[in-house]
């Protein structure tokens, strides 16, 4: 906490996924707030700001050379930060199909980007950040992570293992060792944007029935009009940045209201 309360030290989050959809509007929405932000991508982010800079970088890289990207994330001045924040919000939908027409090599790539990278990016935030300096980290999740949908296994298999590293993580923090230190002032938050209206939901809608012959789901949401701009999963995930008093690991959907 000893930082919080001085208003001139700086807040810095690693947000992945900056080019697009719901982490595009967290960086904006950081960058409004006063936060400094290092985005990923592969594509440059749509915005460009003093205190933001784009990380172009294709998060599957991450299992050959984590060197390569730990270079380039470099926070600035860590020990005057006042928080530490880490969006793992980039994922892939591909692999929307029947099981048994995974391929293995697809199938490793899917969780090198949707579980590998933001279990190794926690890793990597808990690293850097000084044992006193409040950490908050908020992997997205789905509701595809806690139930299972037909077609969905390779995507909802790696967000149900992402969640569960979460929670492993925060129990790291209460369960003493000599390798691991205890943080007093960091939480985690497994977070379900429900249906955004983004590139993701259209991939989905555009799968050829033969390849994913479960799509109808994703037209119902679209006919129906359910999906919520991103700009709204995104105001709570950025008040859950800037929120104290947080257990070790939470979990909760987008509120409706
Ligand atoms: N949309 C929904 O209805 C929905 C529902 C439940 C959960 N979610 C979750 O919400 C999060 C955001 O989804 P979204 O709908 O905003 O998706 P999106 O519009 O498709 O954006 C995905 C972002 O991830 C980045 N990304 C994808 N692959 C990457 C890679 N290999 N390396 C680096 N960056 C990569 C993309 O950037 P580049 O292409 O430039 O690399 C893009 O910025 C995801 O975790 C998703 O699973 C979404």
């Amino acid at each position: 906490m000893k930082y919080d309360s001085d208003p001139k030290r700086t807040k810095s989050a690693i947000v992945t996924g900056t080019s697009a959809g719901v982490g595009e509007a967290v960086a904006r929405q950081l960058l409004e707030r006063g936060w400094s932000v290092i985005g990923i991508a592969r594509r440059p982010a749509p915005f460009a700001h003093d205190r933001y800079r784009h990380v172009a970088y294709d998060l599957a890289g991450v299992v050959d050379d984590p060197a390569a990207l730990e270079s380039q994330l470099t926070l600035p001045d860590v020990q005057t930060l006042r928080r530490i924040g880490l969006v793992n919000n980039a994922a892939v939908p591909q692999g929307l199909m029947p099981v048994a027409r995974l391929d293995p090599r697809e199938l490793a790539r899917i969780y090198a980007v949707n579980l590998i990278a933001p279990v190794w990016l926690m890793g990597y935030a808990l690293r850097a950040a000084p044992t006193d300096t409040p950490v908050r980290i908020v992997n997205v999740s789905s509701g595809a992570g806690t139930t299972g949908f037909a077609g969905l296994a390779a995507y909802g298999s790696g967000k149900a293992a992402l969640r569960l590293a979460g929670m492993s993580l925060a129990r790291e923090w209460d369960t003493p060792s000599s390798t691991a230190a205890p943080r007093e002032n960091a939480a985690i938050l497994s977070y379900e944007p429900g249906v955004v209206d983004t590139e993701m939901q259209r991939y989905a809608r555009s799968r050829p029935a033969d390849e994913f012959p479960w799509a109808q789901m994703f037209h119902d949401f679209a006919a129906r009009g359910v999906a919520v701009p991103p700009e709204r999963p995104a105001r709570e995930i950025v008040e859950f940045l800037e929120s104290d008093g947080q257990p070790p690991f939470a979990e909760h959907r987008l509120r409706m209201s």
